[in-house]
């Protein structure tokens, strides 16, 4: 079947075909650089911080204000009567490698705020540290100024004191980060009455309007909720990376359906406009008809899925259900009234070998508990740690082009996009996308 066996328009057809691959194949490589899910991402841009930098500076600027023992705390006003809070904000910190971050996630989720804001906040640190000292920030000044509690293990009275300290010498890093965690939202679920408790690692920073935002979406779902739209719900996640929203494995059947439906369709469609078209029953014979559907089609949509589903199916701005492939707990606001069985869940996990990741752990019970799970797009948030000690290394040194950027990728892309400069943020309720 050599090409000599086409006739002129034949062979002229399928060269423009070809050179209309390469212009898609071009076009895809271009705008799917910033999709982890593309074939053709590239980390240089998705990577890339723009938003992040601009709030990390503006968080560290407002911050220095109050760090200086003589400059006034943010006039607290007296947290009476109960329920007066909206939300707890819980941040369990830890010592980290290269660099702490702790003063931009505090930094940024309170410099935007106005006073009724921030009087609707509960700000709570846990240093969760045998030895609090230990910690860089511990002794900042900003730190008392600006949060509504510091604590430390002594602070809490169900702190395990000597199976921390053995975890510590171990360095027993995930079973730790269990306990830490189910301690900081212990303390938050304790010490409030807020119906929110957002928990949130000490490596995050926060877009300028992440409270309105934040809050208006939790109305949102909660109408939701009582008009029976969706279940009971665990949490809300206000971080997510696209990095696993691409195309799933799993879902294999669905897309093989898809593309045999798509390469039948144009099969169908010639063989009937060659039927009914006189002239061009000289061009769609079966030998051209195969290259078209066997070859050309089939090449199309593989570049389809090379491309990456972000890049064709991009989340829609507002509130998502995201009940699978969400990742990572960086930044989650939980409803009050799930708490009690999250905690006892996180309990029961800290004695299971192997032990299980945080995010993990959450999900699992979620799963049991068959609580729905949602996620705010844009990301509120974004994951600027470098580096963990979770990570098992040597020797830490700063790596890839970037100062800013999160620790194994946990990005989120939208984020850098979304709030910039040319953003205005107008119809962000008006799409809702996927509920
Ligand atoms: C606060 O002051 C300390 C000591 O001078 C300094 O190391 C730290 O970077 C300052 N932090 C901020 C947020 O300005
Ligand atoms: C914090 O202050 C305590 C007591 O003043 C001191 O022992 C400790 O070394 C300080 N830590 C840091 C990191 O500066």
């Amino acid at each position: 079947m050599a090409l000599y066996h086409y006739n002129r328009k034949q062979r002229l057809l399928l060269a423009s075909f070809a050179l209309l691959f390469l212009v898609l194949l071009g076009l895809c490589h271009f705008w799917s650089a910033r999709d982890p899910g593309s074939y053709f991402f590239q980390p240089n841009e998705g990577y890339r911080p723009e938003y992040s930098v601009q709030r990390i500076h503006e968080s560290l600027e407002w911050l220095s204000a109050y760090n200086h023992s003589d400059a006034m705390g943010p006039s607290l006003p007296d947290i009476s009567p109960p329920h007066a809070k909206s939300a707890c904000v819980g941040i369990v910190t830890v010592k980290r490698p290269l660099q702490q971050d702790l003063d931009t996630t505090v930094g940024s989720i309170l410099d935007t705020l106005t006073p009724e804001q921030r009087a609707a906040l509960t700000v709570q640190v846990l240093f969760a540290l045998s030895d609090p000292s230990d910690h860089p920030d511990y002794n900042q000044t900003w730190l008392t100024n600006v949060v509504d509690r510091v604590l430390t293990y002594d602070d809490l009275a169900d702190a395990p004191g000597w199976i921390i300290l053995n975890l510590e010498k171990k360095k027993n890093i995930k079973k730790k980060s269990l306990i830490d965690y189910r301690l900081g939202l212990q303390a938050c679920y304790d010490m409030t009455d807020a119906p929110w408790i957002i928990m949130l690692e000490d490596d995050v920073v926060a877009q300028r309007n992440w409270y309105e935002h934040t809050m208006r979406s939790v109305q949102r779902i909660e109408d939701w909720h009582r008009a029976d739209a969706i279940k009971d719900w665990l949490y809300v996640r206000l971080f997510y990376t696209e990095k696993f929203l691409g195309w799933n494995s799993e879902h294999w059947p669905i897309y093989l359906a898809w593309s045999v439906l798509v390469v039948s369709v144009c099969a169908s469609a010639a063989i009937y406009i060659r039927r009914t078209v006189r002239p061009a029953q000289g061009i769609l014979t079966n030998s051209f008809l195969l290259v078209l559907c066997g070859f050309y089609v089939p090449l199309l949509i593989g570049l389809f899925f090379l491309t990456g589903r972000i890049t064709w199916f991009p989340l829609q701005d507002g509130v998502h259900l995201m009940n699978t492939h969400g990742c990572c707990s960086q930044a989650l606001l939980f409803n009050r009234e799930n708490i009690p069985a999250l905690l006892g869940y996180l309990e029961h996990m800290e004695d299971v070998v192997p032990t299980k990741a945080v995010d993990s752990v959450i999900e699992m019970l979620a799963t049991r508990a068959d609580l729905d799970r949602l996620a705010i797009s844009p990301s509120q948030m974004q994951h600027v740690g470098a580096a963990s000690y979770k990570e098992k290394k040597k020797t830490w040194k700063w790596e890839g082009p970037y100062r800013v950027k999160g620790a194994h990728g946990v990005w989120s892309m939208g984020f850098e996009k979304a709030y910039g400069v040319h953003s205005t943020g107008h119809g962000w309720f008006d799409l809702d996308g996927a509920v």
